[in-house]
């Protein structure tokens, strides 16, 4: 049970950092057990499973690990793997299952029928978590992975507690999935109630945007060179851009979404996540709570937002209906479980300031949307133009100052674009992308987020994991938007048509300042 410590979030708690994953001995030493709380769900069918079964085969288990579905629905074991085996056909990145690798993978498997709120459930967990181990005749890392509804947070973590069933601090883990609270109240006292029976140090809060591969890059692209350090302040940098844009609409999960809106469900999590990444000070080393610690000084140094501020400086939009690919799309007005007069937003965009010395008056303009254009994850940062042009106007008619374009997904890329002279017996520029594409530059695969968020959870390596300081800091500087938008209905919504990029007012937003959205240039973007 966890010791009471005068500090809710001590920096001290973990040491463990990332240099971890490189010992693959560290995750194959001792015995684990998953714990799926949610494992009939959709998230345990597209992502967890899959990616428990990819570092099965990869190679990166334990021999002796437990993998336990709990769910309402009565099934058998053979049941349970039949329908796992299924999801994996369908949505692992690597295909259909090995019939060989399978039989020996599902024999780890077993379903347990389970009531979350009733404490019956975890003294059988109980039971089960010692068996395996006298079996094993060794203790095991024991992971509790919360694949559920937040509603559901409160008693699973009450009964573990009551079960005693994470007393060993070191060796038990909650991994915890958004939404980690609806606001700034309730993810504070969800923190405390978590706080009041577990560490720090046992609590994984997932963003699964910190485990794409993509997004870890962003550290090793800024500190293991040092070319890109003394360019990256305010002297240089004219503005960051983020946009995170998606094809798809709100469809089956218009029930969830009504309470969220794109403030919460991209911007107050992803968002600010890969901010944080741009805009934080190099850490001293390489250990989770150095680098959680250098993510939450930037979103303490962000500017608080007045409602002048959240008038000014930020857009909202929902869409309207429209035609994707030959196909009349609904509105989200006409979603499954939407009210026909929502005022849920599908789309934010916001201007943030980061008021210390790197930072100050540097704009950091995001937006996400559903139902876009286009489905990709962009920062763009945009360096300040040359001090002196030395060319005749007639060279630099295509002038595009400096940008570095950091392409999370679809495509996986970073692109430096520069001035170059056309090739020819006139002077004439233009602009040329020098280009790190994973595609051409690995022939290695690419492991989904899950994977990595669930082998650092084995390895109790948090550094990917978002710490309590930090959503609360997140919530806090997104409530005052929070509240205006829900205090004053939206008059004009929908007002973005699907397969578009967004409403006008966000165009507005960024145009105001002299800029625009930037898109990847079409001749490399994956489909
Ligand atoms: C989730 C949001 O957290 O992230 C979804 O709830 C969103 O609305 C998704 O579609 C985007 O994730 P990805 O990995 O597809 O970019």
């Amino acid at each position: 049970m966890k010791q009471p410590t005068g500090n809710r979030y001590p920096v001290t708690g973990n040491k463990t950092g990332r240099t971890t994953k490189f010992k693959t001995m560290n995750c194959k030493s001792k015995p684990d057990i998953f714990i799926i709380f949610g494992g009939t769900g959709d998230l345990n069918s597209r992502k967890l499973a899959p990616a428990l079964y990819n570092l099965f085969i990869d190679n990166w288990l334990p021999p002796q690990f437990s993998i336990i579905g709990t769910g309402r629905t009565k099934l058998t074991d053979e049941a349970y793997r039949n329908n796992l085996l299924e999801d994996i056909n369908q949505f692992s990145r690597s295909g259909h299952a090995d019939p060989a690798k399978w039989q020996e993978f599902s024999q780890h498997i077993f379903y347990q029928v389970s009531d979350l709120t009733k404490i019956e459930t975890y003294q059988e967990l109980g039971d089960r978590i010692k068996k395996h181990q006298d079996e094993w005749q060794k203790p095991a890392t024991i992971i509790f992975y919360l694949a559920v509804s937040p509603h559901f947070f409160k008693p699973i973590a009450e009964n573990i507690a009551a079960c005693k069933l994470a007393d060993d601090v070191d060796n038990t883990r909650l991994v915890i999935e958004k939404p980690f609270g609806n606001d700034l109240e309730s993810a504070t006292a969800l923190n405390k109630l978590l706080g009041s029976m577990f560490e720090e140090k046992q609590i994984y809060r997932i963003d699964h945007y910190l485990g794409k591969e993509t997004v870890q890059n962003i550290l090793a692209f800024r500190f293991a060179n040092s070319i890109f350090e003394p360019i990256w302040n305010r002297n240089y940098i004219e503005y960051v851009q983020i946009s995170v844009t998606e094809k798809l609409g709100v469809e089956e999960r218009g029930d969830y979404y009504e309470g969220s809106g794109a403030l919460r469900d991209m911007i107050q999590n992803h968002i600010l996540q890969l901010l944080c990444l741009i805009a934080m000070e190099p850490p001293v080393n390489f250990e989770g709570e150095e680098v959680r610690s250098r993510k939450v000084d930037v979103l303490r140094a962000m500017r608080p937002f007045s409602s002048e501020d959240v008038r000014k400086h930020t857009a909202r939009g929902q869409y309207g209906d429209g035609w994707i690919q030959g196909k009349q799309v609904p509105c989200y007005r006409d979603e499954p479980k939407v009210s026909p007069k929502s005022n849920t937003e599908t789309f934010a965009a916001i201007k943030f300031f980061v008021d210390n010395w790197r930072w100050q008056n540097v704009p950091f303009y995001v937006r996400t949307g559903k139902r876009m254009h286009e489905t990709a994850s962009v920062i763009t940062i945009q360096f300040k133009d040359v001090p002196h042009l030395i060319f005749p106007g007639e060279a630099t008619d295509n002038w595009q100052q400096n940008r570095l374009i950091i392409s999370i997904q679809p495509e996986m890329s970073i692109r430096l674009q520069v001035q170059a002279k056309r090739p020819g017996l006139d002077i004439v520029l233009n602009t040329v992308d020098m280009v790190f594409d994973y595609e051409s530059a690995y022939s290695s695969y690419t492991p989904e987020a899950y994977e990595t968020l669930l082998l650092d959870t084995i390895l109790g390596d948090q550094t990917l994991f978002m710490r309590g300081d930090q959503v609360e800091a997140a919530w806090a500087l997104i409530m005052p938007i929070l509240n205006s938008w829900q205090n004053r209905k939206s008059v004009n919504f929908p007002n973005y048509s699907a397969d578009s990029w967004g409403p006008e007012l966000a165009e507005a937003l960024i145009a105001r300042d002299g800029f625009h959205w930037v898109t990847l240039p079409q001749n490399n973007k994956k489909k």
